[in-house]
């Protein structure tokens, strides 16, 4: 498994190897779900790549940033299991070597939900992704649906700009008990993590929004949207039932 830094080395990289690329980018801290569209990678090229890299320019917020889990040494183990073959791990200034000034920016579907309560978080996601993109230069590219939103958008970029890959999309892998997997997941507390489950519970049982939101709040959890758009329901929530006391957000949706 090669690891490559560089946008010009992996250049330099797929100009060697030009068979089907599969790409699963990621911010690393890898769980089922990422390996879920590893899988899905394998089976289908050649090649794949997998890229980590946590983009400081999507987060608006920055204890959010800081507090990102990091756990390279399991990614490695993770990827190498799943066939990977080559990963991306550039650092901050080689992939933005004009330090952001240049900026992929969406008018309409980026400024509702996640994009509504995360101001700049679609341009910094749409900005890497089309980097990404241009680097790796993949067949085909996997995004999950835990994420509904993002992969419109990138779906939506890659019509827009006649981008020469293929989007995937990968079905949500959950826990047991039905929670979304999630990097985040790990800050929830012992309470927490019993609670967190009812809000797929909710979400796909409940007979409308209104009856859903009350659910949801009557657990203690507050909600930053809740919403039915694109033939899905989707939530966002905020719950202070974390290991460390601060604020912790979730998301999750569902096929209406
Ligand atoms: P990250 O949160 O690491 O997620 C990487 C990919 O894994 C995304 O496509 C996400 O939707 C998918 N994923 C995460 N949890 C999942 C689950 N439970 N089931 C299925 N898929 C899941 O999303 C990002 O990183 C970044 O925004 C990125 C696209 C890499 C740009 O920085």
């Amino acid at each position: 498994m090669k690891i490559i830094t560089t946008p010009a080395d992996f250049i330099a990289w797929r100009n060697e190897n030009q068979q089907s690329l599969g790409f699963v980018p990621t911010m690393g801290a890898l769980h089922l779900g990422h390996e879920e569209l590893l899988k899905n990678a394998r089976a289908n090229n050649e090649l794949v790549a997998l890229s980590i890299f946590v983009n400081p320019t999507q987060f608006n917020d920055k204890k959010d940033l800081q507090n990102y889990p990091k756990t390279w040494e399991q990614d490695l183990e993770i990827a190498k299991k799943n066939g990977v073959d080559v990963i991306f791990y550039p650092d901050f200034e080689s992939i933005y070597p004009d330090n952001y000034s240049y900026i992929i920016s969406e008018n309409d579907k980026s400024k509702v939900l996640c994009g509504a309560s995360r101001p700049g978080h679609f341009d910094g996601v749409l900005t890497i992704v089309l980097k990404l993109l241009n680097i790796l230069k993949p067949n085909r590219a996997y995004f999950g649906e835990k994420d509904f939103q993002q992969l419109s958008l990138i779906r939506g970029m890659v019509a827009a700009f006649f981008i020469p890959v293929e989007i995937i999309p990968v079905a949500i892998v959950r826990e047991f008990d039905g929670l979304a997997l999630s990097s985040r997941n790990v800050h929830l507390s012992d309470e927490g993590r019993k609670i967190a489950p009812k809000i797929y519970e909710i979400i796909k049982s409940a007979k409308n929004i209104d009856e859903a939101k009350k659910q949801l709040e009557d657990l203690g959890f507050k909600i930053d949207y809740l919403e039915e758009i694109w033939g899905r329901r989707l939530v966002a929530i905020f719950t202070n039932l974390t290991k460390t006391g601060n604020e912790l957000r979730l998301i999750d949706n569902v096929e209406i």
